[in-house]
């Protein structure tokens, strides 16, 4: 799904996250995608709070940066916006009627569709099927974002030298690259239900996929900033140098080691992920009837904390593995696979909205 899609065109995936933004561009060669290149670029502290860009002159040289190193074939990108400006419901209309028609009533109400007076909104729908309760009526999903937040990534993606083309929603662009893994690993029977959990800075979300459709979909304010944060504290290092340092294993300056991280900052850590998760996971019990998960792929930044998995297997005992989405793809030869892989996790967002360009429309 292309939400507030603007024309069809080859796009470059441009993830902007709390720490970081990621670029990846894919192609088609014969029947599998081809990874045509990527990067990606640290974020100062605070230059995304809450999912919202807040200071634009620190997210466009990011931008540029990656851009310049990737060197991506296509000047389209897709980004896609998140948090508390960007609303999605199901509404319910009478059939037969045309997009135009649907638009103006939207318009004509506002209110009435979201279920909340907000001014200088963007609105896109699609169609969903029939209602359920009332066959003769269609549901539609309704995407709606706050006009400034929508201007705001555009404005970033343009300085950073590239034209936004679609602008996703998060959520939507890690659906998309979770079907796609699933698709393409032959270890998934299609009637399993699987679940991806990602856990990124600031959000980790839980997707459950069964029947092959999206069953289920959860979020929780939690993430590696805790981890970072903790990191600055005790050890009295900037943000950046504590984002560097978690990143490379706990190691100050690529050498010194900082001390007892491992048993004071990052174990700790790691049980809360655990914890959270299993929280996530018995949630996803409770209020669905689809049944025990048949697998689960960790995503996100802190999907290879070492030993992570591991503990995880052993609290929910389930087969749970981080997920590669380039497993079923092939490399360009200036893609460095090394890199690919270390970052793959962390990818998802980005792959998502790569995978963007394949839509039809
Ligand atoms: N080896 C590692 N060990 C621990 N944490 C790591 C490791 N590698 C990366 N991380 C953490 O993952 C974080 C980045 O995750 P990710 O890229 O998913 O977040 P984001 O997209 O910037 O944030 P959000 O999605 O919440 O806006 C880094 O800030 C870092 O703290
Ligand atoms: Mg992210």
């Amino acid at each position: 799904m292309s939400i507030f899609r603007l024309k069809p065109d080859p796009v470059v995936g441009i993830d902007i996250g709390t720490t970081a933004v990621k670029l990846l561009e894919l192609s088609q060669v014969g029947d599998k995608f081809q990874v045509e290149s990527y990067a990606m670029e640290p974020l100062p502290e605070n230059s995304v709070e809450d999912k919202d860009i807040s200071q634009l002159e620190a997210v466009a040289p990011a931008i540029n940066s990656v851009v310049k190193r990737a060197k991506p074939r296509s000047q389209y990108a897709a980004v896609a916006v998140a948090g508390r400006n960007v609303i999605t419901k199901t509404i319910t209309m009478n059939s037969g009627l045309s997009d135009n028609e649907i638009q103006e009533q939207i318009e004509a109400d506002p209110a009435s569709y979201i279920g909340q007076d907000i001014e200088d909104i963007e609105f896109d729908f699609q169609m969903i099927g029939p209602n359920e309760k009332e066959p003769d009526r269609v549901d539609y999903l309704l995407a709606v974002c706050r006009s400034e937040t929508l201007e705001v990534r555009t404005n970033v993606i343009e300085l950073g030298g590239l034209k936004a083309k679609i602008v996703d929603i998060e959520k939507y662009a890690l659906e998309n690259a979770f079907k796609m893994v699933v698709e393409n690993d032959p270890d998934i029977d299609e009637t399993d239900t699987i679940a991806l959990v990602e856990i990124g800075a600031t959000t980790t979300t839980i997707i459950v996929l069964g029947d092959q459709k999206i069953v289920y979909t959860n979020e929780q304010l939690f993430g590696s900033k805790q981890l970072i944060e903790r990191v600055v504290s005790q050890y009295d290092l900037s943000y950046e140098e504590a984002d560097r340092a978690i990143r490379n294993g706990g190691l100050v300056s690529d050498e010194t080691p900082l001390s007892d991280y491992e048993t004071e900052i990052l174990d700790p850590f790691k049980e809360d992920i655990v914890d959270q998760i299993s929280l996530m996971i018995k949630n996803y019990n409770a209020h669905s009837s689809y049944g025990k998960l048949a697998h689960i792929f960790i995503a996100g930044g802190c999907a290879p904390i070492p030993g992570l998995i591991e503990n995880l297997n052993t609290k929910l005992s389930g087969h749970i593995t981080i997920v590669n989405p380039f497993s079923s793809m092939q490399l360009a030869p200036r893609v460095s696979e090394k890199a690919l892989m270390r970052d793959a996790p962390a990818l998802m967002i980005a792959c998502g909205l790569a995978l963007r360009t394949f839509d039809e429309y």
